[in-house]
């Protein structure tokens, strides 16, 4: 037997030792979580049946049974949605990041910091800038920034435009971006319905949205990429940061995103003339894309 041969046996058995281990800590950590939820369950329905008697009781476990079978069916439906990249009126995912969802949760947010925030450091703020913004953003164009929020990119946006437009669906962030550029003349703020932009054809040369498709319903997207297809000049451009990857089962991600998928993104685009000149995982959270579009001659 050579040593070789020794040290190998050795290796492995203390592999298997660390398996055993771990598997036997995995199934202790469930059973007593299973355990735990077993004594939960049986609390609340001893309270139930004490409170409101064994009919009571029994309707109320039903209920509770047919929800947690909702909630499964709508996840297995959203998933379904996202492999086929399905985005309609009827859609379960439509009832999902709505655009009155959003108006109630940035109307309530806590704008003090301005989403600054949400800014990882100085130097990553001036890498997105330099970029995605200055390329794609012609100096003195006529630009549309959706979603603003506390104007964290209107500045940059404002100084570099002929003509800034701002749309956003909470009146909250409309009325910080007009005390904040209340001195800019070349700025217009319009409070949005969360999918159409209420601009004329072909008037805008490019679109900057950063950190708001990533929260907005796939319907409400593709009604904003026929939008873009419409108000864009030809060759204009669009730099739009949206969720990408889906989790596995229809599971919400983490951070507040919807159920986008780059998957359809990129079909809306196509549907809407809209040429991918770059997309891209870097500078934005796990899981994100910014995706750059030009609208094309013929579109
Ligand atoms: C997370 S904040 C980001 C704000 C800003 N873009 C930034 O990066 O600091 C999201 C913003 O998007 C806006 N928003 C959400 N859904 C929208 C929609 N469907 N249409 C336009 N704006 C929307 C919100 O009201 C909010 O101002």
């Amino acid at each position: 037997m050579s040593a070789e041969f020794d040290a190998t046996a050795v290796f492995n058995d203390s592999m298997q030792q660390e398996i055993n281990m771990s598997t036997h800590a995995a199934q202790s950590t469930f059973s007593s979580s299973q355990t735990t939820f077993r004594r939960k369950a049986a609390n609340r329905v001893q309270a139930l049946v004490r409170g409101g008697g064994s009919m009571y009781a029994a309707v109320y476990s039903v209920r509770f049974l047919v929800n947690a079978c909702l909630k499964s069916m709508d996840r297995w439906l959203v998933a379904m949605e996202q492999k086929r990249s399905l985005a309609e009126p009827w859609c379960i995912s439509a009832q999902r990041w709505t655009a009155t969802e959003n108006k109630q949760q940035w109307n309530t947010y806590d704008w003090s910091q301005r989403g600054e925030e949400w800014t990882k450091s100085e130097q990553w703020k001036a890498e997105v800038i330099s970029r995605f913004l200055e390329p794609y953003m012609p100096q003195q164009g006529v630009l549309l920034e959706i979603g603003p929020g506390g104007g964290r990119w209107t500045e940059v946006l404002q100084r570099r435009a002929k003509t800034l437009y701002v749309v956003d669906v909470s009146e909250k962030a409309i009325q910080l971006c007009k005390d904040r550029f209340a001195d800019c003349s070349n700025m217009v703020f319009k409070l949005g319905n969360g999918s159409t932009i209420d601009l004329t054809d072909a008037s805008i040369d490019a679109v900057w949205s950063y950190d708001v498709f990533v929260h907005i319903t796939p319907v409400d997207v593709r009604t904003y990429f026929r939008e873009l297809r419409r108000i864009l000049k030809r060759g204009g451009r669009a730099v739009i940061h949206h969720a990408g990857a889906p989790l596995a089962g229809g599971r919400e991600r983490a951070g507040w995103r919807s159920d986008l998928t780059v998957q359809m993104v990129l079909r809306f685009a196509n549907e809407n003339g809209l040429r991918l000149l770059d997309q891209t995982q870097d500078l934005v959270n796990a899981g994100d894309y910014l995706s750059i579009f030009e609208k094309s001659e013929d579109a």
